[in-house]
Parts: structure tokens; C-alpha cells; sequence
């Protein structure tokens, strides 16, 4: 059985990667619209992967016998200045969850959770490699700056990822 404090921290979490979701969908949204096509599908595929980091979670509590609950989803932003811009929101935003995860690691040590603490360890790992993959991308944009040749050949280089 897991505790209260763990429980309402992973649910809080869940709300965290369906936002994220959301944010992504939001952002290939934007790529669409911008003829950036490549860059549209790898947030696509970025928005699927937040959909199952929700539902490990979801089915860590409901493996636990503890509660789901569904919060409300905020809205997300629906416009950038440039795929830069874009890119280097994507970034911020993993940053931010990769605390999020620290911060659970750390409940789940001071509950004495190691259910929690073990599971959670694949979370640590995946964000390693979250802020990597956002991280390369804005380094690509910042390299081509506001060359459209270059941005297209970025948007279909980032367009190959595999789902
Ligand atoms: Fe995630
Ligand atoms: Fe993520």
C-alpha cells in the first residue's frame, strides 16, 4: 500500500506529464502551421512518450492500491517567436520536470518508499536524456540562427526520429 504523501506527490506528477503532453501537442501544433512539418512530427512523438510517462505512473499507484485522480489540464502556450523559441521552451520545461522527479526521489527517501524510489530511477534516467535531446535541438537552431535553409534542413533531420 503506498502512503498519502506519495500518492497525491505521483498524482501531481501524472498532471505534470499530461501537461507536457499537451504543451508538445501544442508546439507541433505551431510547426504545422509554420510548414515545418518535421519538426511538428518529432514533438508528435515527444507528446506520445509524455502520455506513458503518465501512465507508468498510473500504474505504479494502481499497482499500489492507491487512488488516481485527474486534475484539470492547464492550457498550454500556442504561439513562439521562432522554432528557436520553440525549442528552447521544450528545454526550460524539461529542466523543470527533471526537479519535479528530484523532488519525488527525495519524498520517496524521507517516506521510506523504496517501491517509489525504485521506480522513480527510471524517471531520473529518462530526463537525462529529455534535456539532451531538447538541449541538441536549440544548439542546432542557435547554430543556423535565421537562415531558412538551414532551418529546413534541421526540421528534416529532426523529422527522421523513429517512433
Ligand atoms: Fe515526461
Ligand atoms: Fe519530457
Amino acid at each position: 500500500m503506498i502512503g498519502n504523501r506519495m500518492e497525491e506527490a505521483l498524482n501531481e506528477q501524472i498532471n505534470e506529464e499530461l501537461f507536457s503532453a499537451y504543451l508538445y501537442l501544442s508546439m507541433a501544433a505551431y510547426f504545422h502551421a509554420e510548414g515545418l512539418d518535421g519538426m511538428a512530427s518529432w514533438m508528435r512523438l515527444q507528446a506520445k512518450e509524455e502520455v506513458e510517462h503518465a501512465l507508468k505512473l498510473f500504474d505504479h499507484l494502481v499497482e499500489r492500491g492507491g487512488k488516481v485522480t485527474l486534475k484539470a489540464i492547464a492550457e498550454p502556450e500556442g504561439k513562439w517567436g521562432s522554432p528557436l523559441a520553440a525549442f528552447q521552451a521544450a528545454y526550460e520545461h524539461e529542466q523543470h520536470i527533471t526537479g519535479r522527479i528530484h523532488e519525488l526521489v527525495e519524498l520517496a527517501q524521507a517516506e521510506r518508499d523504496h517501491a517509489a524510489f525504485q521506480m522513480l530511477q527510471w524517471f531520473v534516467a529518462e530526463q537525462v536524456e529529455e534535456e539532451d535531446q531538447t538541449r541538441k535541438a536549440v544548439e542546432l537552431l542557435e547554430w543556423v540562427g535565421p537562415d531558412s535553409r538551414g532551418i529546413l534542413m534541421i526540421d528534416q533531420k529532426l523529422g527522421a526520429r523513429a517512433g
